[in-house]
Order: C-alpha cells, then sequence, then structure tokens
C-alpha cells in the first residue's frame, strides 16, 4: 500500500492519529504555498566586470514563483537595468543557469516552494565564466572548446539503401548523452574550472559528455583518445561527482561518461602487455 493510500484508509476509518495525519499535511501544504501577500527578500548580484555587489530586493511571491519569475517581477517592478538571461522557462535552454543560495541551479526550474523564504535568497550569477553584467555571465569558452573536439565521422553505410544497422543496446548508452542541454552547471560546479581555472588544460564535464557521445556511438569511426589524454586533460578529473549532482537532465557524467573514457585512456597507453607489443612491432607507445 503506498502512502497516500495508507493516508486515506487511515481517514476512512477516523481517530486521533488521522486527525494528526491531516494536520501535519494541511501545515506541510501551509508552508508550501505562500500566504496571499507574502513577501520575500532576493539579494541579487549586481555589476559587471570591474565588479559588484549584493542588492537586497522585495517583492511579493504567490503559489507556483520559480526564482525566475521573482527576478522578472523585481525587474519590471525594481530594477528595469537588471540583466538577466532567459529562454524557454522550461527547463530546456539551459540559459538561465546562476547560483541560488550558492547552488548551481536552473532558475526557471527552482521553485520558491523549495526555498526557505523567511531568509534572503541570494541570486548570483556563475562563478566560473567571466561577469557580463549581473546574473549574466560569458559562457563562450564552451563554444570554443566545442570547436576543438573532433567531430562525428560515420562509417560507410551497410545496407544498399544506404542505411545503417545498430543494436539497440549501443544506441540507447549514447541516448542519455543527448539529453544535455548546455546549462554549463557542470562546468560552473567543477573545481577543476572553478577553483583551479585549468581553462587551458581540462575541458570540462559537459564536453567530456560530448566525447563519451562520440567515443561510444555505434558508427562513430574518429578516435579522440589521444587529445583526451593530452589537450582534454581528462586526468584531472578526480571523479567528485559534483558535476552529476547538479545536472539537470540528471545525466550520471561520472559514471557512464567520464569513467568509461578514463578506461580507455588507460587501455591505450598505461596497459603494460599492450605497451610490449607496440615496443616488439617497433610502434611509439
Ligand atoms: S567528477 Fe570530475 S568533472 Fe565532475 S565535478 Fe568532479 S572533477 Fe569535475
Ligand atoms: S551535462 Fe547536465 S549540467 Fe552539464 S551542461 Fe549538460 S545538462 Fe547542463
Ligand atoms: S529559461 Fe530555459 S532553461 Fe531556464
Amino acid at each position: 500500500m503506498s502512502t497516500t493510500e495508507e493516508a486515506v484508509a487511515t481517514t476512512a476509518v477516523g481517530g486521533p492519529e488521522t486527525v494528526r495525519t491531516g494536520e501535519r499535511a494541511a501545515e506541510k501544504l501551509e508552508q508550501a504555498v505562500p500566504a496571499p501577500g507574502r513577501r520575500a527578500t532576493f539579494r541579487i548580484w549586481r555589476g559587471d566586470a570591474t565588479g559588484g555587489k549584493l542588492q537586497d530586493y522585495t517583492t511579493e511571491v504567490s503559489e507556483g514563483m520559480v526564482v525566475l519569475d521573482a527576478v522578472h517581477q523585481i525587474q519590471a517592478e525594481q530594477a528595469n537595468d537588471l540583466a538577466v538571461r532567459w529562454n524557454c522557462k522550461a527547463g530546456k535552454c539551459g540559459s538561465c543557469s546562476a547560483e541560488v543560495n550558492g547552488k548551481p541551479k536552473l532558475m526557471c526550474m527552482t521553485r520558491l516552494t523549495d526555498l526557505n523564504l523567511d531568509e534572503p535568497v541570494t541570486v548570483e550569477p556563475m562563478r566560473t565564466f567571466p561577469p557580463l553584467r549581473d546574473l549574466v555571465t560569458d559562457v563562450s569558452w564552451n563554444f570554443r572548446v566545442k570547436q576543438r573536439i573532433k567531430p562525428f565521422r560515420p562509417r560507410a553505410p551497410d545496407a544498399p539503401d544506404g542505411s545503417w544497422r545498430m543494436a539497440q543496446a549501443d544506441v540507447d548508452r549514447v541516448q542519455e548523452f543527448r539529453k544535455c542541454i548546455e546549462c554549463f552547471l557542470c562546468q560552473d560546479v567543477c573545481h577543476v574550472l572553478r577553483d583551479h581555472a585549468k581553462y587551458d588544460e581540462f575541458i570540462g564535464p559537459r564536453f567530456l559528455v560530448q566525447v563519451a557521445a562520440l567515443e561510444m556511438h555505434p558508427l562513430d569511426t574518429e578516435d579522440r583518445i589521444d587529445e583526451l589524454k593530452e589537450a582534454f586533460g581528462v586526468g584531472y578529473c578526480n571523479i567528485t561527482k559534483c558535476c552529476g549532482n547538479v545536472c539537470p537532465e540528471n545525466i550520471t557524467i561520472t559514471d557512464n561518461a567520464i569513467i568509461p573514457l578514463k578506461e580507455r585512456v588507460v587501455d591505450r597507453h598505461y596497459d603494460p602487455l599492450r605497451k610490449l607489443v607496440q615496443l616488439m612491432r617497433g610502434r611509439k607507445p
């Protein structure tokens, strides 16, 4: 029996425990839905590349609002020049990434009912990328990284009609990686970029996912293993899993993408048997 069924069954019977359960549910609902006229304070970072500071705005909040709604309301009522990037308001374009109470989040998917509105809610731009203005950061480094990854190179078609045959299991394996919406929240949280600024040596979790999508694609014939080891810096990742924890698409970034890529690098560059064979054949390991 599910929890809901249990609650319904208990209600049908009646009795003191039923009353307490009902009261608790009502209390929870009361906390979750802001009362009419409820106001909350948002502590928003205002500034640009030269510097900035947090500024408090208090605004009315209501049922169903997300952080992006509150920011838009503040923009409309109190701060017309507040810069914020967004497009879909549905968690699919990846543009409204920010740090809400210090955590990387999509503003359009962060419900006010999941935040403590008794305290100011801080809203800051992603710290890993240079600020342009207010909540908008310059994420163009990511697009330059993407250009460095060798593109998809399919093998010749299997069938005379120009089509390919693939095992469903192989297709399923890469499907997860294609859910990425390029919000760059995983890049924002990754300490290799955020704290150690290894922008020239490490491509970050988002692009390791992209490389995995290509390397594991059943039709792809390109080889990106040497780049992974050197130019893409897969060795910098110490599998802390912070990236997967903030991914709004729930991509299992480390277990399904990064670890298999590390294994491929190890197989090629650190397998002693393979090295011996290469030496015997007179090839460079
Ligand atoms: S698991 Fe690796 S890529 Fe992900 S946040 Fe940690 S160090 Fe960065
Ligand atoms: S892997 Fe997840 S967190 Fe990273 S950019 Fe893609 S959707 Fe965003
Ligand atoms: S506005 Fe598109 S993901 Fe938030």
